[in-house]
């Protein structure tokens, strides 16, 4: 059975996005502590493969842990190893090519794709390239991506993934139940945590955070 639990974390983002980027896709730092609290020791290694602002690479570096990333925008890229003592632990790419780079076996996969709203044709995965356009190529894309995540997983390594359901005007995408199906394929949910924002972003009180072990 899927062990579901609710927790309360602070919606607080002590590290502000760059310039060029908003805060909206960055996820609080409590969150990421609470799970590495929760699934690493010191020394172990964490790999994001949808890095964006570096918040769990950060932290995982504050928590003595030894974090990995792979993120595709140059932009983001070069702001988040700029900043980082294990830089030479990231990679400037497409996640579904992290099989050209020589990555350890990981203690703990932890991230928070790119969002897709099904009624959409920009795949946020692909950088918009029209060849991969829809909501369909999005789910198989990131099954794909999740197939190769899993050459980078032990046996019992933890894959933590943060998601939302979308509802955009008369529109609902929903976001968990959809890339959960496409996961289905190599991975068996083990869990599932609801975090109640403390102090919540307006008209974003929630999260959810599933946890998969490989099959
Ligand atoms: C939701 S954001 C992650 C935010 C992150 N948790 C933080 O706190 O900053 C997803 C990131 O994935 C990146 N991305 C999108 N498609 C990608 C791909 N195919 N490979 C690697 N990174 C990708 C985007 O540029 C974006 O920065």
């Amino acid at each position: 059975m899927t062990h579901k639990k609710l927790i309360h974390i602070p919606w607080t983002l002590e590290r502000d996005a760059p310039p060029f980027e908003g805060n909206d896709i960055k996820s609080p730092e409590e969150m990421f502590r609470y799970t590495f609290k929760h699934n690493t020791k010191k020394g172990d290694k964490i790999f994001d493969p949808f890095t964006g602002m570096g918040t769990s690479l950060f932290v995982a570096e504050e928590m003595e842990r030894i974090p990995f990333g792979m993120e595709y925008e140059p932009q983001k890229y070069e702001w988040v190893a700029g900043q980082l003592e294990n830089w030479t632990h990231m990679v400037c790419d497409d996640a579904a090519k992290l099989d050209k780079y020589k990555l350890p076996k990981m203690d703990l996969i932890i991230t928070c794709p790119p969002y897709m709203e099904r009624h959409t044709k920009w795949n946020p995965l692909c950088g918009g390239n029209p060849k991969y356009a829809g909501y369909d190529k999005y789910l198989k894309r990131m099954g794909f991506i999740f197939g190769k995540v899993t050459n980078l997983m032990k046996k019992n390594t933890p894959l933590i993934i943060q998601l939302d359901n979308i509802q955009s005007g008369k529109n609902f995408t929903p976001l968990i139940h959809d890339i959960t199906s496409v996961l289905n394929k190599s991975f068996i949910q083990t869990g599932e945590t609801i975090i109640q924002w403390d102090t919540p972003k307006p008209d974003y009180p929630f999260t959810t955070l599933l946890t998969f072990r490989k099959r």
